[in-house]
């Protein structure tokens, strides 16, 4: 069994360090957040992760995991070394390279012998070399750096982690590739091994194909309402054809959370750097973010003018299982409800608040669906929760003031709703 050092405990790192630990490997997770590791050292994520909760407190009292803010005890006392810190955005787009810069010239420093430094985190693909050359700036040893991306999703992470459709290593050091791909030598999936650079596309590519299949199949939805089709039995008909498959063709409000917005941005600015100009992809997010203001384009057209209507919404997070709102759709259309003067009421079985939108009078959160519908001129859908068709649609019209749901993730059964009396607006049906 290796030892690992985690450097960087969100979704990616926390995750990978809690499955590697529950696979028997002795992982050290090392974080420069203090209150985070105060909870993690109880047993307790710092965000909602299905099964992640448990795996931690069980590797916490089988002594496979630590949380630690000791960077240069932790790169000492382990063998392979993943960098899972964020790269976010940055106002032009680009990836923010800052903190991975940063752990890779301390892990530099505080090598006291040979170390694997695994890239966890997504880098732009030309950033590698620059890693390498920070980290030597520094070291004492000689390293090797393997690229070994991670492909798991919020809401289903542990589960991704574990069950994995391919594992990706990259390096030019077999002994060192050899080492990663052995992590996951149980994991019942194909291992490709391959040089650093591929690694880094394969993991930019596949966000960004499935950003641009949810951008594609949003067109076909809006050309679908113009022509009077249902996109749910075209992406149907479509996702049947098994060179195409029937995973991200559901229509809505766009794509959030903290990966495509970003990689798609960014795999635009590295092309743009390299003179090539990636035309799908900056449709991608053009469309994406046209998408988001469907859903007050339909409010209107329904009630008119909407200072002081009353809106119930179901739905915050960027998708179910989660309590992330990073580019969450739910949030610039709040923030635009808010401007029109609405008054909203919203319910989310995870999230409970808006972070910069908490306080605002305009907005209450229900810590039960049924408390949202009171006197509600409309309610709106925005997060993909099947639970959301299952509510007593009669109780939900007594409560309400007016007929109209706006379904933005297509989730509600619409001649149900029809047949109860309700206007019901999908997104492309
Ligand atoms: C995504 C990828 O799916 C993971 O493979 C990848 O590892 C991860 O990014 C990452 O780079 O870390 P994630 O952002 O957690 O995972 O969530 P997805 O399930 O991919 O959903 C992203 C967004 O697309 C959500 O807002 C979801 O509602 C939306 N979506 C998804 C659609 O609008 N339509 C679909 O058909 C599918």
């Amino acid at each position: 069994m290796a030892k690992i050092c985690i450097i960087g405990t969100g979704y990616v790192g926390l995750v990978t360090g809690a499955c590697f630990a529950k696979l028997g490997n002795d992982v050290i997770c090392v974080d420069n957040d203090q209150n985070k590791l105060e909870i993690l050292n109880k047993g307790k994520p710092h965000f909602f992760e299905e099964g992640l909760e448990e795996i931690i407190t069980e590797s916490l009292a089988n002594n496979k995991i630590s949380f630690t803010s000791n960077l240069k005890e932790a790169v000492k006392n382990t063998e392979l070394i993943f960098i899972c810190v964020g790269t976010p955005e940055l106002p032009d787009g680009s990836a923010d390279m800052s903190y991975v810069m940063e752990v890779a010239s301390q892990i530099g420093q505080f090598a006291n012998g040979e170390k694997v430094v695994v890239i966890k985190s997504t880098i732009p693909v030309t950033y590698a070399p620059k890693i390498e050359a920070e980290i030597k700036k520094n070291a004492k040893y000689s390293f090797e750096l393997v690229s070994n991306p991670e492909f798991l999703a919020q809401g289903s992470a542990v589960y991704d982690f574990l069950n994995p459709d391919r594992v990706v290593v990259g390096a030019s050091n077999i002994e060192a590739m050899e080492a990663i791909a052995d992590l996951y030598k149980n994991f019942d999936c194909q291992v490709i091994k391959t040089d650093i650079s591929s690694a880094i596309m394969v993991k930019y590519a596949a966000n960004c194909y499935l950003a641009t299949r949810i951008s594609f199949i949003n067109e076909i939805a809006n050309l679908c309402e113009k022509v009077g089709a249902d996109i749910k039995d075209v992406s149907l008909g479509m996702g049947l054809d098994r060179r195409i498959g029937p995973n991200f063709l559901k229509a809505g409000i766009g794509y959030g959370g903290s990966c495509f917005p970003k990689d798609t941005k960014a795999l635009v600015k590295v092309a743009a750097e390299l003179n090539y100009d990636f035309k799908i992809l900056r449709s991608v997010t053009e469309v994406n973010i046209r998408q988001r203001k469907i859903v007050t384009k339909k409010l209107k057209k329904h009630l008119g003018d909407l200072h002081g209507k009353r809106i119930a919404i179901l739905g915050l997070a960027f998708k179910p299982g989660t309590d992330d709102l990073r580019e969450s759709p739910s949030v610039p259309i709040i923030k635009e409800l808010i401007n029109f003067g609405c008054e909203l009421h919203a319910y989310d079985p995870i999230v409970n608040e808006i972070n910069g939108i908490n306080g605002n009078s305009k907005l209450k959160y229900a810590l039960d669906p049924y408390e949202v519908f009171d006197k509600a001129d409309a309610l709106l859908v925005l997060t993909e929760y099947p639970e959301f068709d299952k509510l007593d649609f009669s109780v939900v019209k007594q409560k309400m003031n007016n007929n109209l749901i706006i379904d933005g993730k297509n989730i509600l059964t619409k001649h149900n709703l029809v047949n109860a009396g309700f206007v019901y607006e999908g997104v492309g049906r």
